[in-house]
């Protein structure tokens, strides 16, 4: 177990540090303080091996009491910014701390589908795809796939989903921007977070996936110009929370692929705080490493493989950000 872990957990229970030392002690008879606790969840001190184990089998599996289910759309429209990677550790990580999680991939590029290690073709073939969902020939509970070592659930993609916009448009009234909203309605009873992973245009299928979710995450890459691009999504999401979605919630900006020796990407991470950080959260940023690219070869989240990869303790906070929302009481807590 590493500290950003145990941090999830705890705050799982919403406790302080304090009242989780007074936790331990109590079940261990030990006299840890609340200093110690944070010297673990920030990786200062290695955590013992009998809290350890005690987190793990006493408190991991109901430590956490969702009073409802976050749908969390992960978009850009700009290609290759890390939406992919972002929603599969996100999904790996929410599961690993106890709920129950489905991962929708969106994108008819299929990469999350790819990177959790089902075959396209072979999920095409079964009919086992978002399509026929949306298609309205399935229900969403019938192409579920358990993946990751059956930790978490994923809806896998098709090539065939590049249809979908033009079928989905094309009727408007078993399809129309709302389509996938209806479609999802069940998992709400089902799981605790579903994570949909969009493809990288502002299309009929992202839309959908906007109508259809509590929160957004915005993973934008450091580059020259990047601004423009958040700001067009963030435009649209506003007028869809105006028109047919008044309870989307941004999570927030997370900056990815950076390099702080980058003059240029520095430059731009600024430009971002100056541009957006008065109204949207900023994550810190992920660095840049050829890990999350090893790792979608192996066809495994990241942080499952290696829970200390760079960007781990960012990827946690975001994980205990939704998991906020999903036990505060009425949905909504400052950000
Ligand atoms: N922090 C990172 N550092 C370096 N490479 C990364 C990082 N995050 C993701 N990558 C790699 O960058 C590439 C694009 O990432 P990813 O597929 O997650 O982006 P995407 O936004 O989903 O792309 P698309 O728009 O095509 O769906 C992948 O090869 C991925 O492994
Ligand atoms: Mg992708």
């Amino acid at each position: 177990m590493i500290g950003p872990e145990l941090k999830t957990l705890r705050e799982g229970r919403g406790m302080d540090q304090r009242a989780f030392a007074e936790h331990l002690n109590g079940q261990l008879g030990r006299s840890y303080d609340k200093a110690r606790i944070s010297r673990w969840e920030s990786g200062a001190e290695r955590i013992p091996a009998q809290v350890a184990k005690f987190v793990a089998a006493e408190m991991a599996p109901k430590a956490l009491v969702p009073k409802r289910c976050i749908i969390l759309a992960v978009a850009n429209q700009k290609g290759g910014v890390g939406k992919t990677t972002s929603a599969v550790n996100l999904a790996f990580l929410l599961a690993n701390a106890g709920l129950k999680v489905l991962l929708i991939d969106s994108d008819p590029q299929a990469s999350a589908t790819a990177h959790l290690g089902i075959d396209q073709a072979e999920a095409h073939a079964a009919g086992n795809t978002l399509y026929p969902v949306l298609r309205q020939e399935k229900p969403i509970t019938d192409v579920i796939v358990p993946v990751c070592d059956g930790l978490f659930d994923l809806v896998p993609s098709t090539i065939a989903l590049a249809n979908v916009d033009i079928e989905l448009a094309s009727d408007p009234v078993n399809g129309g921007p709302l389509a996938m909203r209806d479609r999802l309605e069940p998992l709400r009873g089902i799981y605790n977070a579903v994570v949909i992973d969009c493809g990288p245009t502002l299309s009929m299928l992202t839309v959908n996936a906007l109508n259809a979710a509590d929160q957004l995450l915005v993973p934008v890459q450091t580059e020259t110009l990047a601004g423009l691009g958040v700001s067009l999504l963030l435009e649209t999401a506003n007028k869809l929370r105006r028109r047919s979605n008044p309870g989307l919630q941004i999570l927030g900006l997370l900056p990815t692929m950076y390099t702080s020796r980058n003059a240029a990407e520095k430059l731009t991470l600024e430009e971002l705080h100056e541009l957006f950080g008065k109204v949207i959260r900023i994550f810190d940023p992920i660095p840049r490493t050829t890990k999350f690219t090893q790792s979608a070869r192996a066809q495994l989240p990241l942080l499952k493989a290696a829970p200390n990869a760079p960007g781990a303790e960012v990827y946690h906070e975001i994980t205990r950000t939704l998991i906020t929302h999903m036990i505060a009481e009425d949905g909504r807590v400052a950000s």
